[in-house]
């Protein structure tokens, strides 16, 4: 199991250490071959010393150059940042980035070798029509990626269930994941809502192969209880 932390806009520099200190000293107890991954902020990134992964939420598809307020793959690279969150529904829905864009910031990241993870997931209106337009909606979000690039980690998170508190079903979770298993030979990641109250369940699905975690991870505790449930 992966288990990913995604600190969206929370946490400063300072207590962002305080966290990853305290990770560091208790996520050894996990079970053998659970992997950990935490997105900080961007003000927060640094070379820590810990042994599990620190990847960026975001950055824009380019070396360096006139863009301004973004990050580029220099200033990742001076922290070697590897890893990357790409295609977020927050990104897509709040900062508007369509799915051309973001397929250009896969094919950019894919070719500098980064670890992605990329989410899907559809809106609740979507998820009305039933399970059959909820796969049609996120096969649209594979347009432009390639689903058989080999540091490829998909995250399913369904935007009804992000922040929300009510996590998307087992069944339905269940169900989406089978049906994106014939498709991708990828871990597939469940996010929106995990918290320690329904990870014992989740992580029971035999096709959830991870949790991309938000709310429930901003307090290391919580994540810990996640971790090691
Ligand atoms: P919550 O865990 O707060 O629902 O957020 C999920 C998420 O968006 C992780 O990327």
């Amino acid at each position: 199991m992966i288990y990913a932390a995604n600190f969206k806009m929370n946490q400063t520099r300072q207590s962002t250490r305080e966290y990853l200190m305290k990770l560091q000293l208790h996520h050894h107890k996990r079970k053998l071959g659970d992997r950990v991954i935490v997105f900080p902020s961007i003000t927060a990134i640094d070379n820590y010393d810990v042994d599990f992964t620190i990847g960026v939420q975001n950055a824009y598809p380019d070396i360096k150059g006139a863009f301004t307020g973004e990050i580029g793959l220099e200033q990742l690279e001076e922290f070697d940042i590897k890893t990357i969150l790409i295609g977020h529904s927050e990104r897509r829905e709040i900062l508007n980035e369509s799915q051309e864009f973001i397929s250009r910031k896969f094919n950019f990241f894919k070719e500098q070798g980064f670890e992605i993870i990329y989410c899907i997931g559809e809106p609740l209106n979507v998820r009305e029509e039933g399970e059959s337009a909820v796969l049609d909606y996120l096969i649209s979000q594979f347009d432009g990626i390639d689903l058989d690039y080999s540091k490829l980690i998909v995250a399913y998170e369904p935007v009804w269930a992000i922040g929300t508190g009510r996590s998307a079903s087992i069944e339905e979770i269940t169900n989406i994941h089978n049906r994106l298993k014939e498709r991708i030979d990828r871990p597939i990641l469940y996010g929106g809502s995990v918290k320690p109250s329904n990870i014992a369940d989740i992580a029971s699905i035999p096709s959830v192969d991870g949790v991309l975690v938000g709310s429930a991870s901003l307090k290391v505790d919580s994540f810990l209880d996640i971790l090691l449930h």
